[in-house]
């Protein structure tokens, strides 16, 4: 199974990961983790690339995600489907749908026609997006921004509003929760979701 987790920087994303896998773990099931950008020697230096480097036009962000990305499935996440793994993502093509197809501007079905070639088609089974105020958000994140992460709040709002428009075009595979409630509450809510389907 290939689960991810999408939501804004701030929205618990990074914990929740950790908190599934954990509770996966104990079901006996290997579980594979990983992130984007990155999780890949290229992809790290894809992710300092984009994050820290100034001026990257539009279509040079969007093809170095999906770069990024592309490594990602063939090195990690393919090859650890097919061990029978569970595979839990750390952010995946939702993003690049929402940030640099609404966000950015650049149109969502052109960014996911860049984006499927490059993984393949492989889909996640499924999304959960944590839902959290982009003010909120942007107060969890703090002081310490990487370049995306320094785009005003007005750029925070299109991607929240991004989001939830996927979930609605795809509610076979997203599913929203309420990211604004203590951790471990929304951990045990994912791990029913899924357990099931294990
Ligand atoms: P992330 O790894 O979540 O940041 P952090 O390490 O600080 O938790 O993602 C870095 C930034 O990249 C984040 O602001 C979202 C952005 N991003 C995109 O714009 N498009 C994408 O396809 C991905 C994967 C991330």
């Amino acid at each position: 199974m290939f689960i991810t987790f999408e939501g804004l920087d701030g929205s618990g994303k990074s914990t929740q990961t950790e908190l599934l896998a954990e509770a996966i773990r104990g079901t006996g099931r290997d579980v594979v983790t990983t992130r984007e950008p990155g999780g890949t020697p290229l992809g790290e230096h894809v992710r300092e690339l984009l994050l820290n480097g100034d001026g990257i036009s539009a279509w040079a962000e969007a093809a170095l995600f999906a770069a990024a990305r592309a490594e990602l499935v063939d090195q990690v996440i393919a090859p650890a489907l097919e061990n029978e793994a569970v595979v839990i993502c750390d952010r995946y093509l939702d993003s690049s749908l929402a940030y640099q197809g609404v966000a950015r501007g650049l149109g969502v079905e052109r960014v996911l026609q860049l984006n499927l070639p490059a993984i393949g088609d492989r889909l996640p089974d499924r999304t959960f997006l944590l839902e959290i105020d982009p003010v909120e958000a942007a107060q969890r994140v703090g002081g310490n921004r990487d370049r995306i992460e320094q785009e005003d709040e007005g750029f925070r709002r299109e991607v929240a509003v991004a989001y939830r428009q996927l979930a609605e075009t795809f509610p076979q595979r997203i599913e929203a929760v309420d990211g604004s409630r203590p951790p471990a509450e929304i951990a045990k809510e994912i791990f029913g979701r899924v357990r099931e389907s294990l």
